[in-house]
């Protein structure tokens, strides 16, 4: 029997990058876009369409969003559901959510991150 975390691992690494999504949310929305338009294909995984262990999942993401912004752990941007998602990976490793993309899409950080982790090649 394998943890949540150890799930959540072997998603997250099955891809260059890997978007943790909840369909309608439109979080998830703007990073899948923003991600397309830079010519990644990430994988998605749309939880809300996951046969099984969701919750598991879900706890899981807040937990590490929260490890690395606390802002995403205090409720600030919706509420408690809502708030896991999006999560997104790059090389396996967590990148983080909404802000996190963002703030390295305008630093310029962004694009040799997933160049770095062979989700882009030009
Ligand atoms: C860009 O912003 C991200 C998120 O705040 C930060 O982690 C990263 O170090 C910044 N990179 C540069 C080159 O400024």
């Amino acid at each position: 029997m394998r943890g949540p975390y150890e799930r959540v691992a072997r998603m997250a690494s099955g891809n260059a990058v890997v978007v943790f999504s909840v369909s309608g949310c439109c979080m998830c929305h703007v990073v899948k876009r923003l991600l397309l338009g830079l010519g990644v294909g990430p994988t998605v995984y749309e939880l809300d369409q996951l046969d099984r262990g969701v919750a598991d999942i879900q706890a899981v993401l807040s937990h590490l969003l929260a490890s690395t912004s606390p802002a995403a752990a205090s409720g600030a941007s919706g509420s408690a559901t809502a708030s896991a998602v999006p999560v997104v990976f790059v090389g396996g490793k967590l990148l983080g959510g909404v802000e996190k993309v963002m703030s390295c899409h305008i630093n310029g950080s962004l694009v040799p991150l997933l160049k770095q982790a062979g989700a882009l090649w030009l």
